[in-house]
């Protein structure tokens, strides 16, 4: 094996299968197949569809990925796999697909948390020295992590309900928006005024920073409802409004629970104090301008990893791995599947467990 390993990486924790090959911080390739168009019709994704496309595309993924990098098997170090945490039947099909690979090369096999695949990401794309803060958001998660090294994570807070994405995809749903609501929701928001609707921003009247975003989307089903049943329909300045005014309770409530968790942050005295941000919701630019004053008043880094490492992918995986296997980490064909499987054990556990699956 060379100095640093050419890591194989799986992931299908979730809706997306994917493979890739990373040496350190170098991504040599990384193939990532979405199966939205399998759950469109379902309103959500459909874990035991999830589960059989991720056995049939696994291993093409992984040709893929080979032949895009240019190695062949033969030349991998290792295996790195998600073990969990996600919709069981995925994993499942993810860590079965690593285990044939290992046992037919005879390679090293790393069973990787997913969430310590996001939160090590800005190792990969930024370098960031430990500690860091980090803000996990996506329509999976929600939480807040100080990441101290490969292994070592503490949860200053997380969604108690729905992870944001998932309340930007039912409010694009209950507005006969498109899916992912994410970008849909942004796009009208920029048309409307945020202070026509005054929506709750949840849990902000406790201390801490813990999250939920289960009663704003009930807020905004209200509002809708008060609308159609007085005007009998929406116009598209309603709309418009509603988006802005539910991203604007998002933003807030987000931007403050970070400023809670940054301060707790701060106490350890970090070297080089440093935020970052990650999972699709990341991309919403409100969001980010937030994020980054709130940086700038603390005198914090403020990084976001590009887009396409962001959200789910195998490259996040095979880093972390890398990083694992250079910790002395070898898994054995007894290596579980599991689908919750918290980063922090000694943190008080989260009850969100939504559409996509366990939040931890
Ligand atoms: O990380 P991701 O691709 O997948 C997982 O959830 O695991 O995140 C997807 C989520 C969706 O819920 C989508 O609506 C949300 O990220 N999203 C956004 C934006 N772009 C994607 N939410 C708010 N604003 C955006 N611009
Ligand atoms: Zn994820």
């Amino acid at each position: 094996m060379t100095a640093t390993p050419l890591m194989l990486g799986l992931e299908s924790s979730c809706d997306d299968t994917a493979a890739a090959l990373v040496r350190g911080r170098e991504v040599l390739a990384s193939v990532v197949v979405g199966q939205s168009g399998l759950h469109a019709a379902f309103g959500g994704v459909v874990p035991e569809i999830a589960a059989r496309a991720h056995a049939e595309r696994l291993d093409l993924c992984v040709s893929q990925a080979l032949q895009q990098a240019g190695v062949t098997l033969d030349e991998v170090d290792a295996i790195a796999v998600t073990a969990g945490p996600g919709l069981i039947g995925g994993v499942l099909s993810g860590v079965m697909t690593a285990k044939g690979l290992a046992a037919g090369t005879g390679k090293p096999l790393v069973g990787v948390n997913h969430l310590a695949g996001h939160a090590l990401t800005p190792r990969l794309t930024d370098d960031l020295a430990f500690p860091y803060l980090m803000l996990l958001v996506s329509g999976g998660h929600c939480q807040f992590l100080v990441v101290h090294g490969p292994e070592d994570f503490t949860r200053l807070g997380g969604t108690i309900d729905d992870a944001p994405g998932e309340a930007f995809d039912k409010t694009a749903r209950l507005l006969g928006l498109p899916q992912p609501g994410g970008p849909a929701v942004e796009a009208e928001a920029a048309q409307g005024d945020p202070a026509r609707f005054r929506f709750p921003r949840p849990l902000l009247d406790r201390p801490g920073c813990d999250l939920s975003f289960s009663g704003l989307k009930t807020a905004l089903l209200r509002e809708r409802d008060r609308l159609v049943a007085t005007q009998g329909g929406l116009f598209r300045r309603d709309r418009a409004d509603l988006c802005a005014g539910f991203q604007a309770a998002v933003r807030d409530v987000l931007a403050e629970k970070t400023r809670r968790a940054v301060a707790l942050y701060l106490t350890e005295a970090p070297a080089a104090p440093a935020l970052a941000v990650a999972g699709g919701v990341a991309a919403n630019g409100a969001l980010r301008e937030a994020l980054r004053s709130v940086c700038d008043e603390a005198g914090l880094r403020f990084t976001a990893p590009p887009l396409a490492l962001c959200t789910d992918n195998a490259a996040m995986i095979a880093y972390a791995g890398g990083a694992l296997l250079m910790n002395g980490t070898r898994h054995d064909m007894t290596l579980a599947a599991r689908p919750r499987w918290p980063l922090d054990s000694a943190a008080a556990p989260l009850i969100g467990s939504g559409r996509k699956g366990a939040k931890a």
